[in-house]
């Protein structure tokens, strides 16, 4: 970027940035999410570090966070309110133990880690006893006085409770800092009573909050229903709380509400466990949160330490990775499946979202890209969540720049050239037709190949690129014919690992049958699916020969997957496949009703590794005593069972939907 598209880039970053400010701040709408709009002031910063001269006065990253407003009386804090500073990595977290044992040769881990609450923070103060004032964090050296108004809070006591164990606080001044948060479900009433009102409504808890703690009327604070959570507790002498498990204990005893999550940990691996713990159970918590706060627990310790900035040494913030980041898009191509749907893909400019690179978004079909109107070049907001496939949620249309180029289906398929075409007029989908499209076939073969299906192990997307470009195999069943001595010839070979891929393909010539159904990559044929079909058909002759009648009364079956499945034999490519296999004497064992059905009615899903089999072999022991296995959570899942590491979003949603949970020892158990 030269200097002058970097002046054009900025102005509007900066127009963009304050529209998105005054939309949230003031008109309590939100244009993007907050992770998009950091991801926007990211780039400004960035762009002003390159370009300083461009830096201007008014410029978003100029702005000192928390001025005071007019119409509160300022207060001094006695104690300066500090930030924390961020880290999002374990290796982050190790770094800042480094730094402190540096400094504090003998320091023995002991930290103290909390829920960090997305609300305002609030410094409460005491004396003897009764509440005297309430101020916000404001520039952490003076806050608004917003006592009328926090007194309305039914969590903040009035005074403190006297029959506490603890007479010291009770005497002369104690501050009790924390959050003052709104929580999920009272925001969501507001907005919904917003809705019916005809009422703009509110961006997000936070704001909220924090907007209704600055109103000038108390009697709406107190209807707004807020709450406060305590993390901190101060006396003139540092000395009567020793530990932040002290101070969460004492606060308590005198009437606050502080979070039961919060504990007590003595390694970086146990905070990453808490860390990891939380992440997935969150959306259960009445309130918002993104991440931790981890401080020490030694108070004397943490004091020692002192302050870089505006943060402590001795407490870290550690933040859960962000779901939505922007980006730009490069280019479009189009991406031929395993069935012939052409997929438009984005490339986009790499940016780093959750933890992963992301380079590629999926764009749906053509109708999708004009209903979103994404074009090349647009600077655009991506998702992504867990496993899902990165989305573009929406191009940035004032940044755009008369570059942007729209984009057009192309008429052929972009591999084998073959004219694309609709099957039915009303399908948002184009297709390439061509059985033998070499990316057809590389995706049918890869398919073929996978876990859920043949399990053929050593056949990777490059080797089969490989055996395809050297006209080795055109199909599936051509790799049944392969010789180790033409795999050697390739580059990409070598004896050994020709050898072993050949006796790997030949070790999968006995099939069961939901496995080869599956692997035949039938339209709309899951690997449920797969195991309904084969059990009930019980041999593959049955299924080739079904009619329409026959598969509808298959249950779980509905038209569409009976309408793909006589489509798929009815077609001489297919028919001749099998053949082929046939002949070269591959073809799956019939299905024999198993003496047990001790799981029927039961499904399965299984997240992170287990120890005795391999989730393939689990699949197929439990279909095999008649139940059903998952590949993600949903209302008639009956169990999840935890593997090692297991994934975040099963669990979230099992969570979410109450499924009971099972260790591999109990799988094992059930399935012995
Ligand atoms: S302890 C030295 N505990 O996070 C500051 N803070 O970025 C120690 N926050 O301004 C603060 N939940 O308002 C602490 N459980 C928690 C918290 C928490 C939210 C806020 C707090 C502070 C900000 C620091």
């Amino acid at each position: 970027m030269n200097h002058a598209q970097a002046k054009d880039r900025i102005a509007k970053l900066k127009e963009l940035i304050n529209d998105y400010r005054y939309h949230y701040h003031v008109l309590n709408e939100s244009l993007m999410s907050d992770a998009a709009a950091d991801s926007l002031k990211h780039e400004l910063a960035q762009l002003e570090e390159a370009y300083p001269d461009l830096i201007t006065q008014d410029s978003p990253t100029q702005r000192v966070a928390g001025a005071v407003l007019p119409g509160f009386k300022e207060v001094a804090h006695r104690t300066r309110m500090l930030s924390l500073n961020d880290v999002f990595s374990k290796e982050e977290v190790e770094a800042w133990f480094k730094r402190i044992i540096k400094a504090e040769p003998d320091f023995k881990p002991d930290f103290f880690a909390d829920i960090k609450m997305d609300g305002l923070a609030c410094a409460l103060v005491y004396v003897d006893g009764l509440l005297q004032s309430g101020v916000t964090r404001g520039d952490g050296f003076v806050g608004e006085d917003v006592t009328a108004n926090i007194r309305t809070i039914e969590a903040i006591p009035l005074s403190l409770r006297r029959q506490a164990k603890y007479p010291t606080f009770l005497s002369g001044r104690t501050e009790v800092r924390g959050e003052i948060v709104m929580y999920k479900a009272d925001f969501a009433r507001l907005n919904e009573e917003r809705t019916q009102s005809g009422l703009p409504l509110f961006a997000n808890p936070r704001n909220t909050a924090a907007g209704t703690i600055r109103q000038l009327d108390s009697a709406l604070v107190r209807a707004r229903r807020l709450h406060f959570r305590a993390y901190d507790l101060l006396r003139e002498d540092s000395l009567d709380v020793p530990t932040n498990e002290f101070a969460y204990q004492v606060l308590a005893e005198l009437g606050f509400s502080v979070n039961h999550q919060a504990k007590r940990l003595s390694s970086v691996k146990q905070i990453m466990d808490f860390a990891a713990e939380w992440e997935h159970k969150r959306q259960k918590l009445e309130f918002n949160t993104d991440g931790l706060v981890v401080k020490l627990n030694d108070r004397s310790l943490f004091e020692r330490l002192g302050i870089a900035g505006k943060a402590p040494k001795g407490a870290i913030a550690y933040k859960y990775a962000a779901e939505q980041a922007t980006t730009t898009v490069k280019d479009i191509f189009i991406s031929i499946g395993r069935t012939g749907v052409a997929t438009p893909v984005a490339v986009l400019a790499p940016v780093v979202i959750a933890g992963s690179t992301v380079q590629m978004a999926t764009l749906h079909n053509e109708s999708e890209i004009k209903r979103k109107d994404i074009r090349i070049n647009d600077s655009v907001i991506v998702h992504k969540a867990g496993d899902i496939i990165p989305e573009i949620i929406e191009p940035l249309i004032k940044l755009r720049t008369g570059k942007e180029i729209e984009f057009q289906m192309p008429s052929h398929c972009p591999i084998c050239k073959t004219a694309l075409v609709k099957q039915k007029a009303a399908d948002a989908a184009w297709r390439c037709p061509n059985r033998s499209c070499a990316s057809r076939a590389w995706k049918q073969i890869q398919h073929f190949a996978s876990k859920e299906a043949m399990d053929i192990e050593g056949l990777g997307e490059k080797n089969t690129i490989a055996l395809l470009d050297a006209g080795l195999i055109k199909d599936t069943a051509d790799l049944y014919s392969l010789k180790k001595e033409q795999i050697m010839g390739l580059e990409r070979f070598a004896v050994v690992s020709a050898r072993k891929l050949v006796e790997a393909i030949n070790a999968k010539k006995d099939p069961t049958l939901p496995r080869f159904i599956y692997g035949l990559g039938i339209r709309q044929i899951g690997v449920q699916t797969a195991i309904d079909l084969a059990t009930h058909f019980k041999n593959l002759e049955a299924l080739m020969n079904a009619t329409g009648d026959e598969l509808d009364q298959v249950e779980g079956v509905g038209g569409v997957v009976s309408e793909a499945v006589i489509e798929y034999f009815a077609e001489p490519y297919n028919r001749r496949l099998l053949e082929k296999f046939k002949r070269l004497g591959v073809w799956p064992k019939p299905v024999i009703q198993t003496a047990t059905n001790k799981l029927s009615g039961k499904s399965f899903v299984i997240s992170g590794t287990l120890k005795a089999m391999s989730r393939e072999e689990a699949a197929d022991k439990i279909r095999s005593l008649g139940g059903k296995f998952q590949s993600a959570v949903a209302k008639d899942t009956n169990y999840l069972v935890l593997g090692e590491n297991p994934g975040g979003s099963k669990l979230d949603q099992a969570t979410k939907l109450n499924t009971p949970t099972l260790t591999e020892d109990e799988l094992l158990h059930l399935i012995d």
